[in-house]
C-alpha cells in the first residue's frame, strides 16, 4: 500500500500548488491529480454542487487506490467536508483548512488575521468560527474575492490587470489593520509574490500549499505509510480538458504531465 497513490483534487489548477508542495516535501511520493475543469470555479456555486462534485472526484479517486485523498480545494473543504468524510470511510482524507488552523493554535497568540477566498468559503465562515474556537484573541476578518481564481486561471498573474485587481481587493477596509494573510484558496499562492509586495512586508502572508505538505508528511509518517520506492509517476485528470489547462499544469508542475479527460459527469 505504501507506494499507492496521494489522490488530490480541485476545481482547476489550484490544487497544484499543494501538488507541487507535496512533490517537493515528499519527493517519493505519486500523485493522481483531478482538476474539475467542467466546474470551475466553484466558489461560485452552491454548496449542495459543491457537496455532488466532490462525491463523484473521491469516489473516482477510491477506484484508483489511493492511499490517501487530499480536498486541495478550500471552497470544497468549506462547504461539502462532513459529506466527503462519509463517503472515504477506510481511505484517510484531508481538507486544506484543518492544517492552517493547527498551525495557527500553535504559532500564533494575538493578531489580527485577514482571510481572503472565494464566496463558498467566505461566506460559509469556516475560518472565523474554527479560529475562533482556538483562540479568542486572534481577530479575524475575512473578505470574500471571487475575480481571483478566474483571473488566475487564465493565466492573468504578474501583468497589469491582476495588479490592480489584488490592490483593489487588498486595499477593502476589512483588510486595513490585519497582521497575517490567509490565502484561503489553493489558487492563489500562484499570486503569491504581487500580494507579498502589496504589503511591502508589513504582513505575514501564509500560504497553505507547504503546511498541507508537512502535515501530509507526518500523517504518512505516522501511519508507516511513506513511500520508500524513487520512482515515482504521477497522472493528472481533468472533467473537461482546454489546451490552458495542460499549458497551465505544465508549467506550475514543472515537469511534462501525462493528462487525460475523464467524463465523471456525463
Ligand atoms: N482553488 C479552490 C479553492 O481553494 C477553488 C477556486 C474556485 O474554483 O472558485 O477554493
Amino acid at each position: 500500500m505504501k507506494n499507492y497513490p496521494i489522490g488530490i483534487f480541485d476545481s482547476g489548477i489550484g490544487g497544484l500548488t499543494v501538488a507541487n508542495a507535496i512533490k517537493k516535501v515528499l519527493p517519493n511520493e505519486n500523485i493522481i491529480y483531478f482538476g474539475d475543469t467542467e466546474h470551475l470555479p466553484y466558489g461560485e456555486k452552491s454548496a449542495a454542487a459543491i457537496q455532488n462534485y466532490s462525491a463523484k472526484i473521491i469516489k473516482f479517486l477510491i477506484t484508483k487506490k489511493c492511499k490517501m485523498i487530499i480536498v486541495a480545494c478550500n471552497s470544497a473543504s468549506s462547504v461539502a467536508w462532513k459529506n466527503i468524510k462519509k463517503i472515504s470511510n477506510k481511505t484517510p482524507i484531508l481538507n486544506v483548512i484543518d492544517p492552517i488552523i493547527k498551525k495557527i493554535e500553535t504559532n500564533y497568540t494575538k493578531c489580527n488575521i485577514g482571510v481572503i477566498g472565494t464566496k463558498a468559503t467566505i461566506e460559509s465562515k469556516v475560518y472565523e468560527i474554527k479560529i475562533k474556537n482556538i483562540s479568542a484573541n486572534i481577530n479575524v476578518s475575512s473578505l470574500s474575492t471571487p475575480l481571483l481564481a478566474p483571473m488566475i486561471e487564465e493565466g492573468f498573474i504578474n501583468e497589469k490587470i491582476s495588479n490592480t485587481v489584488i490592490t483593489n481587493y487588498l486595499s477593502e477596509k476589512k483588510l486595513k489593520d490585519i497582521s497575517h494573510l490567509i490565502l484561503a484558496c489553493t489558487h492563489y499562492p500562484l499570486i503569491q509574490n504581487e500580494i507579498i509586495k502589496h504589503y511591502k512586508s508589513n504582513v505575514k502572508v501564509i500560504d497553505s500549499s507547504y503546511i498541507i505538505a508537512e502535515y501530509v508528511f507526518k500523517t504518512l509518517e505516522k501511519t508507516k505509510l511513506l513511500n520508500d520506492q524513487k520512482k515515482t509517476e504521477h497522472y493528472f485528470y481533468v472533467s473537461n480538458y482546454t489546451k490552458s489547462f495542460e499549458k497551465s499544469a505544465k508549467f506550475f508542475f514543472k515537469e511534462t504531465i501525462k493528462l487525460e479527460e475523464i467524463k465523471l459527469f456525463r
